[in-house]
């Protein structure tokens, strides 16, 4: 398996295909859960934004969000275990997009919580965004790369809409040339910001540019397990990296799995 320049392996190519299957089939026998994981922390934050800023409906901008995994779970209740089933069960070969595509359909009529949260997906690939459209797990999307330009007129226009932006395992494709994009779109009013964000990638240039726009950053207690190691070459990569930013794996990533830590920042000025 092919790693990229971080020690992870390579898994562009489940990001990009018409459908989630690929992404769940690979991802399941990895245990990826961080999302699960993540889905408690989004809406207890999401509540307290709608009544801190009394907003019914925030705006929740999803950086890369694949095919809409935070808003299936967030906005209509799946779990992940819901989408393994759904998109590596038993029956999944026998599937086409567009059946799938009914059945997600069928997912989100039957919960009523439109009311309560929107959701925008940033992704880079449009195969995923446009299927999460489709799927109605989204009600817009920014297909854009902020790391390698700035947002079009149009897209600057969405990304201003956003009231949090959160993030799972996205944190290292994207860094604070993202973030700071997100954060001047609107011009005045800034997000709140949620990252789960893996050990190896250190969170300081986020944090750093998130204080000079007049943000703080603290971090939540936990570990959050995200996946386990795909090969020992990943393992073996993986642990150099950690002890080459100064984190001791000791106990946790040496067990087998990379860990993520959840980073929260809010404008206090
Ligand atoms: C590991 S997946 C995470 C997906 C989802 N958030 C989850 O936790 O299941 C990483 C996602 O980041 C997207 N991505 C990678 N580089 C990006 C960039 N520069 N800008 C926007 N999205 C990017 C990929 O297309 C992919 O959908």
């Amino acid at each position: 398996m092919r790693v990229d320049t971080t020690g992870k392996i390579s898994l562009g190519h489940i990001y990009t295909r018409p459908d989630p299957r690929a992404y769940f089939g690979t991802l399941r026998g990895l245990d990826y859960h961080i999302p699960e994981l993540a889905k408690p922390h989004f809406r207890g934050l999401i509540a307290e934004y709608r009544e801190a800023h009394r907003v019914p409906v925030p705006t929740v901008l999803d950086i890369g969000c694949s095919y809409g995994i935070n808003a299936a779970l967030v906005k209509y209740d799946a779990t992940m275990d819901d989408l393994y089933d759904r998109y590596s069960g038993r029956d999944a070969h026998r599937h086409t997009r567009g059946t799938l595509l009914t059945r997600d359909r069928e997912l989100v009529r039957s919960v009523d919580r439109e009311d309560q949260v929107r959701f925008l997906g940033l992704d880079a690939s449009a195969e995923a965004l446009s299927y999460a459209l489709e799927a109605g797990f989204l009600d817009g999307a920014v297909h854009a790369d902020l790391e390698n330009g700035d947002p079009t007129d149009r897209q600057r226009s969405q990304l201003a809409e956003t009231d949090l932006a959160i993030s799972t395992g996205c944190l290292g494709y994207v860094t604070e040339r993202t973030i700071s994009r997100i954060v001047a779109a609107h011009g005045e009013r800034r997000p709140w910001m949620a990252h789960f964000v893996l050990r190896m990638f250190p969170f300081d240039a986020v944090a750093e540019t998130l204080a000079a726009a007049g943000y703080e950053t603290v971090r939540r207690d936990g570990l959050f397990r995200q996946r386990r190691f795909a090969t020992p070459e990943e393992r073996s990569l993986v642990l150099d990296r950690l002890a080459d930013v100064g984190v001791d794996p000791s106990g946790l990533e040496t067990g087998g799995w990379f860990y993520a830590q959840l980073y929260i920042s809010r404008p206090s000025t």
